[in-house]
């Protein structure tokens, strides 16, 4: 296991805690660099906004997809211009917008919040150059486009075209689709990505204007379950450049863009949590850990769905639920012995089961479980003052091998 002596070692004195590798976001950062010629990336901040993650993502040259003001006020407090952070979110306040005016490109999610932008722009005096969130006509993986309650419907925004033009205090400079997360399909993203910059050509056309920017949004997903393929990004990005070389003609001023998060710090992140008991009740072998739903998630809603949803599809519940075998659980020492256990937690809640009834090399108490995939969308949806327990502490491994907390 990948970091296994400074886990046991960090487990001495910690309960539960994360562990972000900086090694590891560095090398995947490289890969996306490599594998993705003349795209621009923006890493999305909702996913792990730990400040060394950001520092180390920002630092290599990505910019912010903010997703809030709050996001936008740290990518701004660690130096991204207004210009490399773009804030695009369903239903932003006043104080959202206001906040956010010289600090990043707004996109606005609906022609309502296009018209209070102007409204704003009107009473600051100066006009505003944003960005619109469409919502195509097409679907991710299919010909019809679905209601979504992100962006602005395509034909809608069509017909709001002569109004967009006349508004003076509006610029459109940049469009943004973003439809699904975690795809591992590589033809399936080219050909949205392809059907993409079909809307943005039409939209440009329509908007009389050059576009600055076309954001495609993520969709860039990883391996959880051991059976899954990794994405082929090498194919991807020669099949993006592909289709940009020729979109780098129809597009002349717009910088391409793609967002992601947790193909950066999903895999790069672990969670390692501590058995605090053992018990047997009627024939089933339970061990008892610290922080387990309280301190990360998902595992313990996979456990959910799979007890209530059946095996029906899961649409939409990205990020909270990717798989049912998202998640591996190492144990340290990993002993030859296995058993048949039940990872559950200390809540006074029965839904917190991280893992039923699977086989592990047996484990006692003080043993440390490291739980994999848990560097995106960990701690940050995570209740962790549910119970009033010691939170887990979210440690950084620098690429030199020094532990910051
Ligand atoms: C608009 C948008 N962009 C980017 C992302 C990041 O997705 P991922 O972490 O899968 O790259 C999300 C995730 O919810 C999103 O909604």
């Amino acid at each position: 296991m990948k970091n296994q002596e400074i886990i046991s070692s960090l487990g001495q004195t910690r309960d539960s805690f994360y562990l972000y590798d900086q090694r590891a976001i560095l090398d995947r950062i490289q890969t996306l660099r490599e594998d993705f010629p003349g795209v621009s990336f923006l890493y999305s901040i909702k996913c792990n906004p730990h400040p060394q993650v950001l520092k180390t993502i920002f630092g290599a040259g990505f910019g912010a997809d903010a997703a809030s003001l709050g996001e936008v006020e740290l990518a701004s407090a660690l130096g991204l211009s207004g210009q490399s952070i773009q804030f695009s979110a369903p239903g932003k306040s006043d104080a959202a917008l206001e906040g956010a005016w010289d600090k990043a490109v707004i996109t606005a999610d609906s022609l309502n919040e296009v018209r209070r932008l102007a409204d704003l722009a009107r009473r600051r005096g100066t006009p505003v150059k944003i960005g619109l969130r469409v919502n195509p006509s097409f679907g991710f993986d299919g010909p019809d486009g679905l209601p979504s309650k992100f962006g602005m419907d395509e034909d809608q925004l069509l017909a709001a075209v002569p109004w967009l033009r006349q508004e003076p205090h509006l610029q459109i400079v940049g469009l943004h689709i973003h439809l699904k997360s975690q795809e591992r399909r590589s033809e399936v993203l080219l050909a949205y990505y392809k059907n993409c910059l079909s809307v943005a050509l039409e939209l440009q056309a329509a908007l009389g204007c050059e576009l600055a920017f076309i954001n495609l949004g993520s969709g860039i997903g990883i391996p959880y379950g051991p059976e899954d393929a990794p994405l082929d990004t090498k194919a991807l990005g020669q099949g993006l450049a592909r289709l940009w070389r020729k979109g780098q003609r129809l597009f002349p001023k717009a910088t391409l863009y793609l967002e992601t998060g947790r193909f950066l710090t999903g895999p790069s992140g672990v969670y390692v949590t501590k058995v605090l008991d053992k018990k047997v009740s009627r024939g089933k072998t339970f061990l008892i850990l610290q922080n387990t739903l309280n301190g990360f998630l998902r595992p313990s809603v996979a456990r959910l769905i799979e007890s209530y949803a059946g095996e029906g599809d899961l649409i939409g519940t990205e990020p909270l639920f990717t798989q049912r075998d998202a998640f591996r659980f190492l144990p340290i020492p990993c002993r030859e012995e296995t058993e048949v256990v039940t990872l559950a937690g200390n809540l006074c809640t029965g839904a917190d089961v991280m893992a039923r009834d699977c086989h592990l090399p047996r484990m006692e108490p003080g043993d440390l479980v490291v739980v994999t995939n848990a560097g995106s969308y960990g701690a940050v949806l995570s209740p962790m003052q549910f119970s009033s327990q010691v939170p887990p502490q979210e440690l950084f491994l620098t690429a030199e091998g020094q532990i910051l907390e």
